[in-house]
Order: structure tokens, then sequence, then C-alpha cells
């Protein structure tokens, strides 16, 4: 069976001097990059077509509905702010040495002023959940130099820059998502650092319940549910033990990647990068759903997954 989280997406960042990583120059460019893909509706994006850095360019739906996600990382170096994420104008972007992408990560390395970053965007894919309108969930664990904010992007990208971190205030007006782009941000204050030990880890959910309204063979209405639903009994607990079990989801994604990388890479480089790439497209098209039985209970020998057309009338 398979182990079930909501949090598809989880991101962490490793901060280092420059110089002390010794990467590969990239060869592999998709026409974008997977940042948070895992189904068809957590399905995030970073385009790298536009004869631009895509540390400069926002992270897209997957076909570009709705605008940007508006997803935005800074990093603070020596009291100058760098962009390594999202296209909001101001800081300097920072420098994007190479990618990598595989089964479960897409691996920036990035040079901002005097030090490395290696961001990593994990999308678990032992993992399954996700609806029509869904509640996005963001989480850390509280480490020590934590802070956040929710309110007007600049306001919040402006604290940072000024103080390097936020005011632990809450924005109460309630509005859309145009009118002085509400934001929620968190950031971490490493101090004084030539390198962190422990990586800083950002979660990222997306929760649609029910999966799907379902036309039965026989011609019944069925609502049909994640089948994460099944293992948890709320959603703390899953957010609970996607950032307990960090570590452990992240040795078992890269076992993952290894053995994939291993059985492609005597083929070619080529073979190995496609393999990767569309393993993720794949998995941005399904949902693994489950039924209620007319007890009400789960129908635990009901279990359908479902594809959606995700790319092909592009
Ligand atoms: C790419 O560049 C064009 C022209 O500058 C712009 O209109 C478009 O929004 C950009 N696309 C992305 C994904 O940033
Ligand atoms: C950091 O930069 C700000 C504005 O760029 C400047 O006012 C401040 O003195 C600088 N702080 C340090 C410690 O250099
Ligand atoms: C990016 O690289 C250029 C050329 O090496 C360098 O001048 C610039 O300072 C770097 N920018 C950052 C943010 O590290
Ligand atoms: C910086 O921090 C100080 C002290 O907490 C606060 O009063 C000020 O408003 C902050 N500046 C910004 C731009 O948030
Ligand atoms: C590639 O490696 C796999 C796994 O180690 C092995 O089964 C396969 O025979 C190898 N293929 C080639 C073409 O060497
Ligand atoms: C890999 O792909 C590149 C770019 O399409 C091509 O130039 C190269 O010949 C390919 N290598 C192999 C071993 O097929
Ligand atoms: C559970 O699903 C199976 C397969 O669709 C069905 O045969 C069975 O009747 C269902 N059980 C209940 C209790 O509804």
């Amino acid at each position: 069976m398979l182990r079930r989280l909501i949090l598809h997406f989880v991101l962490f960042v490793l901060v280092s001097p420059i110089l002390s990583q010794n990467v590969a120059p990239q060869t592999f460019w998709p026409a974008a990059l997977p940042l948070a893909v895992r189904t068809p509706y957590l399905n995030a994006w970073q385009p790298t077509d536009n004869g631009t850095t895509p540390l400069d360019i926002w992270p897209y739906f997957w076909n570009y509905a709705n605008g940007p996600l508006g997803w935005a990382g800074h990093i603070k170096v020596d009291n100058t702010t760098y962009r390594w994420l999202g296209g909001d104008p101001g800081d300097s972007t920072a420098n994007l040495t190479s990618v990598q992408v595989t089964l479960t990560r897409t691996i920036y390395y990035v040079t901002a002023g005097t030090m490395d970053l290696r961001i990593t965007f994990l999308s678990p894919i032992e993992t399954s959940g996700q609806a029509e309108d869904g509640n996005v969930y963001y989480a850390m664990s509280l480490v020590s130099g934590t802070t956040f904010q929710t309110g007007r992007d600049q306001d919040i990208r402006g604290s940072f820059e000024t103080n390097g971190s936020l005011l632990d205030t809450q924005d109460t007006d309630y509005r859309a998502i145009n009118d002085d782009f509400p934001v929620f941000a968190i950031a971490v204050d490493l101090g004084l650092i030539t390198t962190t030990a422990n990586p800083v880890v950002w979660a990222l959910g997306y929760v649609r319940n029910p999966v799907i309204q379902y036309t039965t063979p026989t011609g019944e209405s069925q609502l049909r549910y994640p089948y994460w639903a099944t293992q948890y009994s709320s959603i703390s607990d899953v957010i609970n033990e996607v950032l307990s079990d960090f570590n452990a989801a992240l040795g078992r994604a890269t076992d993952l990647d290894n053995q994939v990388m291993a059985a492609t890479s005597n083929i070619s480089t080529n073979y190995t990068d496609i393999v990767h790439l569309g393993a993720r497209q794949t998995f941005a098209g399904i949902d693994i759903t489950v039924s209620k039985g007319t007890d009400g209970a789960w129908n635990m020998s009901d279990v359908k997954i479902f594809m959606k057309n995700v790319g092909t009338d592009r």
C-alpha cells in the first residue's frame, strides 16, 4: 500500500559558502521545470522558455490559467537581498548555476552574493491527495528565528529587506487577490553562518475533498474521496506527519531517484532525463480515489485512479 500524505510539495533550502560545490554544467532544459507537481490540481511549473533566467519568472499552473502563482523566494546575504524565486521587481536576481530534475525532486543550484544555495522542490510520489474547490496549506516547523506576516506583498517584502525578518502580524482585511495583493510569508533568520547544519524546510499542500463526482456504469452519481483521507483523522495530523517525517521521506525519495538513475543511465543521459521528466508529467495527471460504501464507511475495495487531460490539447 502506498503511504498517504496530502502535502505533496516540500521545499527545502541549504545554504553554504560559495565555491563549495562543484556542479556539472546544465545540459537538460525542459520548457518548464516541475516545482510542485503531484495531481492535476497541484501542478506548479517554472517556465524556462522566456529567454531569461527562470529565477526571474513567476511559477505557473500547468496551462498558465489564472495568472502566475505568486510564489516568491528571497534571501538576504551580507545585508543584500536577492530573489531566487518569482517575478516581483526590485531585488537583484541570484545566479542559477545548474538545475537537476529527478523523479521526485527539482534542484536549483544558485549563488547569491557570497553564498551558495541548494534549493530543492520535493514532490514525494509515494503520496496522494486533493478536488474542485480546495484548501491550500502552508506549513513549517517552528524553528529558532522563524517569523511570519500576512499583508500586502510590497509591505512584507519591504519588512524582509529592511529587517531580515517579518512582524508576526496578520492582516485581517480579507480581500480579492489583486487588491493590494495579500500574501502569506514565512522567514527564517539563520544568524551569522557560513553553512546550514540542517535545511530550512517549508511544506505546501493542496486539499480537494471530495475529488470527483463520478457516474458509475449503472448511471448513479457517486462522490469519490482522496485515498489519503482513509489514513488520517485530521489535516493537522497530516501536516505534522509531513514535517516530522521529512528526513525519512527525503531518504526514500532519493533512493527511488537513484534506482531509476541507475536503471536508465546506462542507456543514455538523454534517456535518464526524459524518464525523470516523464514520470513528473504522469503524476501531474492522476488522482487516487476511494468511495464510501452503502454503510457510510470507506470502501477500501473500491479504489480507482482517475486521469485528467493535462497538456495534450496545448
Ligand atoms: C514571457 O515574456 C512575455 C513578453 O515579455 C510576457 O508577456 C510573458 O508574460 C512572459 N511569460 C512568463 C511566463 O513570464
Ligand atoms: C544595510 O543596508 C541598509 C540599506 O541598504 C543600510 O542602511 C544599512 O546601514 C546596512 N547595514 C549594514 C550593517 O551594513
Ligand atoms: C552573478 O554572476 C555575475 C558574474 O559572475 C556576478 O557579477 C554577479 O555578482 C552574480 N550575482 C549574484 C547575485 O551572485
Ligand atoms: C523593522 O522592525 C522594526 C522593529 O521591530 C519595526 O518597527 C519596523 O516597522 C520594521 N520595518 C519594516 C519595514 O517592517
Ligand atoms: C542497465 O542497468 C540495468 C540495471 O542495472 C540492467 O538491468 C541493464 O541490463 C543495463 N542495460 C544495459 C544496456 O547495459
Ligand atoms: C542527447 O540529446 C542531445 C540534444 O537533443 C543530442 O544532441 C545528443 O546527440 C543526444 N545524445 C545521445 C547520446 O543520444
Ligand atoms: C464496495 O465497492 C465494491 C466495488 O465497487 C462493491 O462491489 C461493494 O458493494 C461496495 N461495498 C459497499 C459496502 O458499498
